[in-house]
């Protein structure tokens, strides 16, 4: 459809009809629908009339060809301009083939496997009818209480930004030419990973210099890279409902950042300006959730009820529901939906390449690289003579995909014992489940403690199940859950040496499975083929290389916890430190238990002979940074070096290092090979006090090593001509 054919199919539509594109309902409020689809939030009190179905212009979470093409049908049929219905959808680590949930993506560090793992998962959904992900979510957080920290990439920016860019590659590419793909709704904007004590949906409150230093960018990123949609938040930001933010949603989003493209909110999250207290009912949140620029009203139903009134009482221009309802015009037509409403949705095509091996090769490429390996003394990798003694309640569990997989299938997953039993034959493993993941029984105990006599090696399989992450899932207590560290203490009495392996949403206090355990690998939740990869590394076929992006904090305590933190006037470490009047804590370290770029090889690397091309730069050159990593060790592997920057002196305080590069790379047993980032001036720029966003002359520190902990560090000035 052309431009004005658009214009003209606006001119036709009654007041009704637009409005009706403003509204997304879940699927079972549709007529062609046989299944609930995917539902994600609270169902009840919609107050839609039957004949506003006809007008709705989006659906939430139908999927599989067959559903989307049948409710597309009936839709065509019932629909007055014949306008189709957009499906949209949370694929948010694979469709089918399910890969690691996204925090594992992030510590592959590897922008290439994160790209096509979104590009999988794009085909995959556009084969069963779906046109939007709600992906990627880029909220920074620091906060491992939150539930939702598994969904995102991490605590900073910097890297945040580089895996959104991926994330909407991968998903969107050629997305007017290439139904193979789907378009990206970046979420939640803005800064719903920040909430009050990593409690869900909770207050946000933060200056607007921090908001624009760390917690904007990834989404600004995503859209620079073309995410064709965005999602508000839950929480307030400031005082303010994101959903009803004006200056948030019109001024940043809309006028700084010159966004066309559709806007929309949060389950429910219109009609939750009420209970937040900023609406005194369904018809104010309306009009403040359009004045702030919100397109599409995700099921609740204040646009459906209210917009014509507000209309007709001139609180809202009919200007302003035009422009709403092109966008969402315009998206449809960028999809072609116009020619083609059943879009890519094939159900012979589906059923051929969801799962297939090619996909299920990437996601288990992907895990092997997701898996990082937190402490190991001398006991890994295991080998295929050993007897293996595999206990724990993930030992044979499915519940290995995560939160935010429910196209996934757990007939399709490969547990931990499948994985290993590719590995040794059946009469050298033994599994016990030890017991459920907050419950246990003595016979349950019993039974694992006797199985694990059998082992030459335990490998303990524990974790949190899929519901104590992702939405809603917060918890206060950040260990695994007390039965499964009972589990593991009387475990380590048998006297054998331990492997622990964790599945999880979070970074946990880790510190009594340290103590009982020989190895600590986090799995998180790798995927489908999460048992495949898990045994992958735990017998070397993959030597680890997976580095955290959030910190794993010593107690909860500590939270929120993050490298990049400012120094305090007292910092603990100051040569002249005293010993009482100094930022710290009385009873625990400040330094978390495993960095931020933290993660453990089965060799060892070193690094040497760190070199600057000069000793400062200016706006117009370059400074190349060069750095000798070696593999010290004895067998080949991948290591990721990092490269940070701390500005000593600002106008406003400064981090103690900021992630500025990185990369992978791959070496032989003692073979040595020099890296080079090269840093420039915009690279050091931050926001001063009154926002400018501009470098400032001075020294800088610059460190290149295998974490935010470790490394090289040398020193460079900034000395700018202009
Ligand atoms: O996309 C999600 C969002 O992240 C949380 N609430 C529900 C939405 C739709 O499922």
């Amino acid at each position: 459809m052309t431009d004005k054919q658009l214009n003209n199919l606006l001119k036709q539509m009654t007041m009704e009809e637009k409005v009706g594109q403003l509204v997304q309902l879940a699927t079972p409020f549709f007529k062609g629908a046989t299944d609930r689809g995917e539902i994600t939030g609270p169902m009840e009190n919609m107050n839609i009339k039957e004949e506003d179905i006809p007008n709705t212009g989006s659906v939430l979470g139908a999927s599989g060809a067959k559903e989307t093409i049948n409710i597309q049908k009936v839709h065509m049929e019932d629909n007055r301009l014949g306008i189709p219905l957009l499906f949209m959808s949370d694929i948010i680590h694979g469709f089918k083939t399910i890969f690691p949930v996204p925090l594992g993506i992030s510590c592959s560090w590897d922008l290439e496997l994160a790209e096509q793992s979104a590009a999988i998962a794009a085909k995959e959904a556009s084969t069963a009818g779906v046109h939007v992900t709600f992906a990627p979510m880029v909220d920074l957080s620091r906060e491992p209480r939150w539930g939702r920290v598994m969904e995102a990439t991490g605590e900073d920016p910097f890297l945040n930004s580089t895996f959104a860019r991926a994330f909407v590659r991968g998903y969107q590419g050629d997305l007017e030419h290439d139904t193979s793909k789907v378009a990206s709704c970046v979420k939640h904007f803005a800064a719903y990973g920040a909430p009050e004590g990593g409690r869900d949906y909770n207050t946000v409150d933060m200056s607007e210099w921090m908001l624009r230093e760390h917690y904007l960018p990834a989404y600004k990123a995503a859209l620079d890279e073309g995410a064709q949609m965005v999602m508000t938040a839950f929480n307030i930001l400031n005082g303010v409902p994101s959903t009803g933010n004006a200056p948030l949603l019109r001024g940043i989003l809309r006028e700084e950042w010159d966004f066309n493209g559709v806007l929309i909110s949060d389950w429910g999250a219109v009609k939750e300006l009420i209970p937040h207290g900023v609406a005194e009912g369904a018809k104010q949140a309306a009009e403040q959730a359009m004045n702030a620029g919100v397109d599409i009203e995700m099921m609740t139903s204040c646009y459906t009820n209210h917009i014509q009134e507000l209309i007709h009482e001139e609180a809202l221009e009919e200007a302003m529901l035009d422009e709403a309802v092109m966008r969402i015009l315009q998206l449809k037509q960028k999809l072609g939906l116009f020619e083609n409403p059943y879009r890519g949705a094939n159900e012979e095509e589906e059923n051929q390449i969801v799962l297939s091996k090619e996909h299920r090769d990437a996601a288990r490429k992907l895990a092997g690289q997701s898996i990082v390996l937190l402490k190991n003394e001398h006991i890994l990798p295991l080998e295929a003579t050993q007897n293996i003694a595999l206990i724990g309640p993930f030992a044979q569990s499915t519940d290995i995909l995560g939160p935010w997989s429910w196209g996934g299938s757990s007939e399709d997953t490969i547990t931990v014992h499948a994985g290993l039993s590719q590995y040794v034959s059946q009469d050298k493993l033994f599994a016990a489940k030890g017991s459920d993941i907050e419950t246990s029984t003595e016979q349950q105990l019993q039974a694992a403690l006797s199985t694990a006599q059998n082992g030459d090696v335990i490998v303990a399989a524990l974790g949190e199940h899929s519901d104590m992450s992702g939405e809603a899932g917060c918890r206060a207590d950040i260990r695994i859950p007390e039965v499964q560290l009972d589990l593991l203490k009387k475990l380590k009495e048998l006297g054998k040496p331990i492997v622990t392996v964790l599945f999880n949403g979070r970074p946990l206090d880790l510190r009594e499975v340290l103590d009982n355990s020989d190895a600590v690998i986090e799995a998180w939740y790798p995927g489908t083929e999460g048992g495949n990869a898990l045994s992958d590394i735990l017998f070397g076929t993959i030597n680890p290389s997976a580095k955290l992006t959030m910190s794993m904090p010593y107690s909860v305590g500590q939270v929120p916890i993050y490298y990049n933190r400012f120094n305090t006037g007292r910092p603990k470490d100051a040569p002249d430190a005293q010993e009482r009047y100094v930022s710290q804590y009385l009873d625990i370290p400040n330094e978390p238990l495993f960095p931020f770029g933290y993660g453990l090889s089965y060799t060892h690397f070193e690094y040497s002979n760190l070199t600057l091309s000069n000793s400062q730069i200016d706006e117009d050159s370059i400074l190349s940074v060069t750095t000798t990593i070696t593999n010290a060790g004895q067998i080949a592997g991948e290591e990721i070096v990092q490269c940070y920057v701390r500005d000593l002196v600002g106008e406003v305080v400064r981090p103690l290092k900021e992630l500025k590069d990185f990369t992978k790379i791959h070496l032989q047993p003692g073979e040595s090979k020099n890296v080079t980032f090269d840093i420039r001036e915009e690279q050091l720029r931050y926001h001063h006090a009154n926002l400018e966003y501009k470098s400032d002359n001075g020294e800088f520190e610059l460190y290149v090593g295998p974490s935010s902990a470790e490394g090289l560090k040398e020193k460079f000035r900034l000395r700018k001509q202009r």
